[in-house]
């Protein structure tokens, strides 16, 4: 038996046998400024079962945590509840060293994996409402689709109220602590609104459509054993409500600025924009993109009520910053959002037609805009502190 890795007893047949990337910075575009990790449950039933596996660098120290626990070639089965790379990256290789009985995936996780993997898995197929016999315990399935891929999926361990739930209600956070009441519960807040914001945000209808089926399912949940971060096992019901209001996106009466500058003039601008705003009473964030990832402007944006949005006009273009900002963001599909925009430029002015593409992309209601060739002077703040009021009157007026 290896003993220099810990597993994690979560229940009482469960085992967290995951990993934990203390050094990752960065997920596919996601600012991941506390690390992660990827959980993987071992299941000791009569039939001994692995939930998930993890990135494909990190399947020794999955292979050693288990090996605390029990010989690795004594497992049975394995259910892959998620195909994206870093729950199934390792597979091909655990499968090949310990030989399981069978392999599950949902219908599109098969596909999916079979596109990740070509000829190299035989996978069996779950679909939602039937269940597994391990012999003293019973797994049962839910299909997921699109939360977030096509694939994902959702294993219950019925008797001990276990609930697998792949990415959903994870967060990006890696922590010596396995639990997350054991961890700072604002941290816990902000990851989790975080990996909402950036990645299940597209995809709000579903989850509340989900949200809605899991109640009527009347299912006994006590653990969420989620696959980033720590896991959720008191309370369970917080998490869930958190989901349930961002997936609502419903209009807050706080706005997000966010622009780059080059001399500092959209600064200013943004500045007066604020101060209407706050003036009105409506609450103000102002993110400079330039020193704020795209990932963190998102997370902003899960509670706001409007955007406002402020380039310069850079060689006939947006300022790139921003162009990467409103890239990120319309994929996200935001609802309900009243939007403007701002700007100072020097001659063409190009920007101001390019922001509102993506506003429009997103179907975002433009209250105003701001131009300023050059420097801003008394009469441009002025507007800027303007629009700013005109702003915080539709998000007051989208709170009724
Ligand atoms: Fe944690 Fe969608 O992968």
């Amino acid at each position: 038996m290896a003993e220099f890795y810990h597993a994690a007893k979560i229940s009482d047949s469960v085992y967290w046998v995951g990993a934990i990337d203390w050094s990752i910075r960065d997920f596919h575009g996601y600012s991941t400024h506390r690390g992660t990790t990827y959980n993987a449950y071992l299941i000791m039933a009569d039939k001994i079962t692995l939930i998930d596996t993890v990135k494909k660098q990190f399947k020794e120290e999955m292979m050693a945590r288990i090996a605390t626990v029990i010989d690795p070639s004594k497992i049975d089965y394995i259910v892959s509840n998620h195909a994206e790379l870093d729950h199934s990256g390792s597979l091909p290789e655990v499968i090949r060293e310990i030989n399981p009985e069978k392999v599950f995936a949902s219908t599109q996780g098969k596909k999916v994996l079979n596109a990740h993997f070509p000829d190299e898995l035989e996978l069996d197929v779950v679909k939602t409402g039937e269940t597994l016999d391990l012999g003293n315990l019973t797994l049962s399935f839910i299909e997921t689709r699109m939360l977030h891929w096509p694939d994902s999926m959702f294993t219950i361990l019925v008797e001990e109220g276990v609930l697998f739930s792949q990415d959903a209600f994870g967060m990006h956070l890696a922590t010596s602590e396995r639990f997350a009441d054991e961890c700072k519960s604002d941290i816990v807040h902000y990851e989790t609104a975080k990996y909402y914001a950036n990645i299940l945000l597209p995809y709000s209808k579903l989850v509340k459509n989900l949200l809605v089926n899991l109640e009527k399912m009347n299912l006994d949940i006590r653990i969420l054993a989620h696959d980033h971060g720590p896991i959720f096992r008191s309370n369970i019901s917080e998490p869930i409500e958190w989901y349930r209001q961002w997936a609502e996106q419903k209009p807050v009466d706080r706005a997000l600025i966010i622009y780059d500058t080059m001399w500092g003039s959209t600064a200013r601008m943004a500045n007066a924009i604020g101060d209407g705003l706050i003036s009105s009473g409506v609450k103000v964030k102002q993110m400079p993109i330039g020193g704020s990832h795209r990932a963190d402007i998102a997370t902003e944006l899960l509670e706001c009520g409007a955007l406002i949005v402020g380039s310069p006009t850079l060689n006939s273009n947006l300022f790139p910053t921003v162009a990467d900002a409103l890239v990120y963001i319309k994929g996200l599909r935001p609802q309900n959002l009243v939007s403007a925009l701002f700007g100072s430029y020097g001659w063409g002015g190009e920007a101001f037609r390019q922001i509102r593409e993506y506003l429009d992309a997103m179907k975002l209601e433009v209250v105003g805009e701001v131009r300023c060739q050059y420097v801003p002077g008394n009469d441009a703040l002025a507007d800027c502190f303007s629009l700013g009021k005109q702003v915080a009157e539709k998000v007051k007026g989208a709170l009724q």
